[in-house]
């Protein structure tokens, strides 16, 4: 969570703040904030912290006021952890003296004590935060080294958390100092000047060759070039990456807002996260597996860990793994998994799903699960991010960069993934033989035109369901099967962009209890596509009518008789039920957003999320 930029060059240094963190805000949008140079009549360098408390575009209007001649600065848009937010707990943080600053993204575990030790030591704190002992200890070691890079060195040997965090110095004009553990960090070069950030996408105008900071790496930056050390001070060369997607990519490209642009892109994202899957041979090909297919044959027993929406990916994937490679398969939220004593063997295989490869309860889980034996496999949608450097192999969800904080497309590329990974363990295991797998990889494919059909043809559908669901206090979404498995992420999404309270039940429990919920009027949103257990969703859902729910049902085009229970019906072309995942998760996203939009909320921003959780 929290964004951060940083440039020194010889531009504006605020208006490519500002850029930058309208970028990142979808990281956190709390507070914001920058600690920008200027320099007096006199020659003499000082910081001016300027900070708001809400979104990027209030701090914006406060810097119309500032003239342009800074070339060097930091910022921050911050997610709330240590203190609300308020424009005192905003970064940057200031020293005592005021001529350090610092903005931080992550967690600093032993802020209590050190910052106890350093009130001892007479500094004063302005904050609630976390991050401000970081201000306080860079300041104390300066004093000592009088070099920026080698403060904050010093500085983070006493800390212990997660950090990537950039500090600024009135005596060290036009040097900006970064140093990353467990939080991510990028810098490039451009041609006008040097940049940090914590995501590629607030430094992509600037440059496309980007170095990301390894942990225990430090970059000093400065107007004419950028230099790296390592923990001990010494000069390193780290490798530089090559982006090669698009800046159209972060930009709303004519859509109203970036969650319907994202669930737009998902035809693109099934084709791509397939392209080069299936060798001519009939096998699948996943070269960055990381596990012979030895390794998977003695795979007795696979837990998917994972959080929020990427834990209902699992969800779809236990059916496949079970049905198709008959492996046990346990779906566990990474925050409890990695607190309890899973039963893991050296033939455990721990599959991580992370959109953005960073969460910090799927990351812990995965260490757990490496120093228990199990191998990791993960599925993220981020090059090189933690999840993926800390896992034996990896499957990349070819989503591009995601926005919009509630995830749309990159969980119909983990569902892809998570599907090929089914595929290919059932014909490793020998349950599923070369024809049946190239039948199934091209039934896969074509779920691209089936979601395009979706797109072009219920959209008035859907919209029509979303307005007879805005003013109910409450939802509720059953399914059986697959269609219990996207009930909950239907529910998940509705209840994240739109604030309207939604529950998701295995429509076979509804007897069991939430039916003593329905009233009349009360909307039951159900997924009653062609599968084995269509009949006994439809007489769940008569239980339902009777009640005088107003029913919104997902049906498979053709199927005329639903409409006898149905209020509402979205229709999606037929498919099997295996990929009925991929298909009917687009109207329930389409809902959601419909309803939130009628609503008037911020699709793109709910209030009190942020897109990377950091923090347990
Ligand atoms: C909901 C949503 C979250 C994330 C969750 C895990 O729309 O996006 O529930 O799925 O925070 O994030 P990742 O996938 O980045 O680990």
């Amino acid at each position: 969570m929290c964004g951060i930029v940083g440039y020194t060059g010889t531009d504006t240094a605020k208006d490519i703040l500002l850029a930058g963190l309208k970028r990142l805000e979808y990281r956190g949008y709390d507070s914001a904030g920058v600690a920008l140079e200027r320099t007096d009549p006199a020659g003499e360098t000082h910081l001016d912290v300027i900070r708001r408390v809400g979104k990027v575009a209030g701090l914006e209007s406060e810097l119309e006021h500032v003239d342009d001649e800074s070339t060097c600065g930091i910022g921050h848009t911050r997610w709330a952890t240590h203190g609300r937010p308020s424009v005192a707990n905003a970064h940057p943080h200031a020293c005592c003296g005021g001529n350090i600053a610092v903005v931080h993204n992550g967690i600093i575990e032993n802020f209590a004590e050190l910052r106890d030790e350093l009130t001892a030591r007479g500094h004063v704190f302005g904050s609630e935060t976390d991050t401000e002992v970081l201000a306080h200890l860079v300041e104390e070691a300066y004093a000592q080294t009088h070099e920026l890079v080698a403060a904050v060195r010093k500085a983070c040997e006493c800390v212990v958390g997660a950090y990537g965090l950039a500090a600024v110095c009135a005596d060290e004009p036009g040097v900006i100092a970064v140093a990353r553990k467990d939080s991510p960090i990028v810098i490039g070069r451009g041609e006008h000047g040097s940049y940090v950030a914590s995501d590629i996408i607030a430094l992509i105008d600037a440059t496309r060759d980007v170095v990301v900071l390894e942990d225990g790496q430090f970059a000093r930056l400065a107007p004419e070039g950028i230099t790296y050390t390592d923990a001990q001070g010494e000069l390193i060369e780290p490798e530089v990456t090559h982006i090669d997607w698009d800046i159209d990519m972060a930009e709303k490209g004519g859509y109203p807002d970036f969650m319907l642009k994202e669930i737009c892109e998902q035809p693109r994202v099934v084709r791509d996260t397939l392209v080069g899957r299936l060798a001519p041979s009939g096998e699948l090909d996943i070269d960055e597996l990381g596990l012979t297919f030895e390794e998977l044959d003695l795979i007795d027993r696979v837990y998917v860990i994972a959080c929020g929406t990427s834990y209902h990916a699992g969800l779809v994937a236990k059916n496949l793994i079970e049905g198709w490679a008959r492996i046990p398969c346990e779906v566990e939220a990474a925050s409890e998994f990695r607190y309890r004593n899973p039963i893991i063997t050296p033939s455990t295989l721990v599959v991580a799903v992370s959109q953005s490869g960073e969460t910090a309860d799927t990351l812990a889980a995965i260490r757990d699960a490496r120093i228990k034996g199990a191998k990791v496999f993960g599925i993220t949608n981020v090059v090189g991010s933690p999840v993926a450097r800390e896992s034996d192999g990896v499957i990349y969800t070819k989503a591009n960069k995601e926005i919009a904080v509630a995830s749309t497309k990159s969980f119909i590329g983990q569902i892809v993934s998570l599907t090929l990974l089914a595929m290919l363990l059932g014909q490793v295991k020998g349950k599923l033989t070369t024809g049946q797998v190239r039948m199934l990889f091209r039934e896969l494919g074509d779920t691209a035109a089936q979601i395009q059909y979706i797109l072009d043809s219920q959209r008035e559908a859907v919209h029509e369901a979303a307005l007879a669901c805005k003013d109910a206090p409450s939802a509720l979404f059953v399914g059986r099967g697959m269609g219990a498995a996207i009930s909950y992420e239907g529910a998940l999404k509705l209840k994240e962009v739109s604030y309207l309270h939604a529950e998701a039940y295995a429509a076979g429990e509804m007897k069991h209890g939430p039916i003593a919920l329905i009233d009349p009027g009360f909307p039951v949103i159900a997924v009653t596509t062609k599968s084995p257990v269509y009949d006994k969703v439809v007489s769940n859902l008569k239980e339902c009518e009777a009640r005088g729910a107003k029913i919104i049902a997902l049906a498979t085009e053709g199927d005329e008789d639903i409409k006898q229970i149905a209020d509402h019906v979205i229709y999606i072309p037929p498919v099997r039920d295996a990929f009925s995942a991929i298909t009917a998760s687009v109207p329930l996203q389409l809902l959601a957003r419909d309803v939130a939009v009628m609503r008037g909320c911020d699709v793109d921003q709910p209030r009190n999320l942020a897109k990377s959780v950091t923090v347990e």
